[in-house]
Order: C-alpha cells, then structure tokens, then sequence
C-alpha cells in the first residue's frame, strides 16, 4: 500500500495547559511513516507547562497564550492556525473553554480526550467521583467538541477497570496510560 509521504500528511495542533503525556505520544506516533498527521504547532495556556518541553525538543512551534492578561487570546491562536495551515486540532488536557467563534471556525474539526466514560462525569476531578461513587469502571472518551462542555459526539470510548485497590491517582496513572497509547490511533484511524 502506498505510503503517505510528508506532504500528504494532515497539519494538526495539539493544545495543552500541563504535563503534556498525551503531547508526547501524539508527537512519538506522527514520526511514524505511516501515520497520517503532522504536528505543527502546540498551544499552551501556561507558560510553564511541562508539555511544552515536548515540542521544543521536537522543534515543534508552540504559543504560550497568556490568557489571564489578554482580552482575546484566540486572535492569535487563530492566526497561527491559519499560518500552518492546521486542519484539525487535539486538545490533550487544555483546561480553558474555547469560545463559540473558534469552535465554530473549526467545526467538527476539535477533537478532545477526558478522562471518563462520558456521559459519565463532565468537568474536573473524574477519578475522584468514580472512586467516591464506587463505580467498577471508569475509563476515557475520545469526542468532538462542540459549545457544551465535553457533550460532543463520542467517536472513541475506552473502558478500565476500577480495583478495590484503586485510589484516585493510581486509577489516573491508569487511565492516562490508555490515553497516551489509544489518542494518537484513534486520530490516526478518522483521518482515513
Ligand atoms: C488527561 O487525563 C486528559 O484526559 C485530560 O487532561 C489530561 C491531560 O494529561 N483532558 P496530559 O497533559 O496529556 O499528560
């Protein structure tokens, strides 16, 4: 089967706020000759954000979007979207909402990682909630973003086991493992 060469490559960028595990997978699976994207620009909506280290040691451009002092901090953003022609976007822990008019502009084309079986505990603190709700499962959605907080179309959902043993940060060690190995395939595979 003939291969994609580095042209026929989809542009993505990935926005983060943290760690940046997910990044950094994502980042390792797009050097592989058959995979279907390309990085070229990571957002971040900290400055200090540990991921950010991923894509410079990769010579990835990255922004820092200081959003505490600008007024529009996606005027840049977009700008630079548009400059790296970036067709679809990761977001992989980036903890602010991106507005209605950005969501709009890039409609269908968002996609984002939470770690738990939507519908199942939108919002933050979800190991918590399924370790305090004695749930036997918990696990991560792959979804669309739409105007409502983690509500879009689910395209990818992975189930994990909760263990007696668990707490909430094993559970999320767990479930960030899946994450970091599913995110990068399950990209991969819509992009056909
Ligand atoms: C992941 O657990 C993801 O589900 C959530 O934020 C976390 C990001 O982790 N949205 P990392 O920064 O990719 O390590």
């Amino acid at each position: 089967m003939k291969q994609l060469t580095g042209k026929t490559k989809n542009n993505i960028a990935v926005f983060i706020s943290g760690r940046g595990s997910n990044l950094k997978s994502l980042i390792k699976y797009s050097k592989l000759k058959k995979s279907k994207f390309r990085i070229k620009l990571v957002v971040s909506s900290k400055k200090g954000a540990n991921g950010l280290l991923h894509a410079k040691k990769n010579k990835i451009n990255y922004f820092v979007s200081n959003y505490k002092i600008k007024k529009n901090p996606e005027k840049k953003i977009l700008l630079l979207l548009k400059k790296e022609k970036v067709k679809i976007i990761c977001l992989a822990g980036f903890m602010k909402i991106l507005s209605p008019n950005f969501i709009n502009r890039f409609k269908g084309k968002i996609l984002n990682i939470h770690p738990s079986l939507l519908p199942k505990y939108k919002g933050l603190n979800t190991h918590e909630k399924a370790i305090n709700n004695r749930d036997k499962y918990s696990g991560f959605t792959i979804h669309i973003v739409n105007k409502k907080l983690d509500s879009g179309k689910i395209v990818f959902q992975k189930k994990i086991k909760i263990f007696n043993s668990d707490n909430a940060k094993l559970l999320e060690n767990k479930i960030r493992k899946q994450e970091n190995k599913y995110y990068p395939v399950v990209l991969d595979k819509l992009l056909n």
